[in-house]
C-alpha cells in the first residue's frame, strides 16, 4: 500500500468513525439522557444539539466520499478486480448519505419549526422520526464495516 493510499483509508475511517459514533452516541447515551429535561427544553436541546451533529456528519460525508472516490480510482487504476464487499460498502454508503441528508434537510427543518413554535407535541413526533433514520444508518453502517472487515477475509 502506498503511503497516499494509506493517508486517503486514514482519512476515510476517521470521517466514518465521527459519523458512526456520533449516532451511537446520539442514541445509547443523549436520547435516554433527555427525561432529566422538561418537554420544551429537550426540544431546544435536540435542535442545537442535532444542528451542530448534521453540520459535521455533512463534512464527514464529503471526506467519506472524497478519499474513498480517491481510494477506488487508484485501486481501478492499478487493475484491482473489486472485491463484492465494495460494492456493498458503497451501495449502502450512498443510501446513508440520502438518510443523512433527509434529516438535515425537511426533518430538521420541522424540528425548528415546531420547537420555535413550542409544540412540544410536534417536536417529539419529528425526534421519532430522526430516531427511526438514526438507527436505520447506525445499523447500515454497522453492517458496512462488518462486509469490509469479514466480507474481504471470506
Ligand atoms: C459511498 C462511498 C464510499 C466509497 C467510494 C468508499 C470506498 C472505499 C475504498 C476504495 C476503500 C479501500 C478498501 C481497501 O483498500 O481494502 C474503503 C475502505 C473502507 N471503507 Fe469505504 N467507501 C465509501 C463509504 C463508506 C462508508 C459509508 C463506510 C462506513 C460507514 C465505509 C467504511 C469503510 C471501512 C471500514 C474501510 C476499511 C476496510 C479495511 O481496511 O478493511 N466506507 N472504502
Amino acid at each position: 500500500m502506498t503511503l497516499l493510499y494509506a493517508a486517503l483509508k486514514a482519512l476515510h475511517l476517521l470521517a466514518v468513525i465521527a459519523w458512526v459514533g456520533g449516532m451511537f452516541f446520539v442514541l445509547a447515551c443523549l436520547r435516554p439522557a433527555l427525561t432529566v429535561l422538561q418537554p420544551p427544553q429537550r426540544l431546544a436541546l435536540m435542535v442545537a444539539v442535532l444542528e451542530r451533529f448534521l453540520r459535521i456528519v455533512m463534512v464527514a460525508m464529503t471526506v467519506v466520499l472524497a478519499a474513498g472516490g480517491a481510494m477506488l480510482w487508484i485501486a481501478l487504476d492499478a487493475g484491482l478486480r473489486v472485491p463484492h464487499a465494495w460494492y456493498a460498502m458503497i451501495l449502502l454508503g450512498i443510501v446513508m448519505m440520502g438518510v443523512a441528508g433527509q434529516v438535515r434537510g425537511p426533518l430538521l427543518r420541522r424540528l425548528k419549526t415546531a420547537a420555535a413554535a413550542g409544540d412540544a407535541a410536534a417536536g417529539g413526533v419529528v425526534l421519532g422520526i430522526i430516531r427511526q433514520r438514526v438507527v436505520l444508518n447506525l445499523v447500515l453502517g454497522v453492517v458496512i464495516v462488518l462486509a469490509m472487515r469479514l466480507g474481504t477475509a471470506i
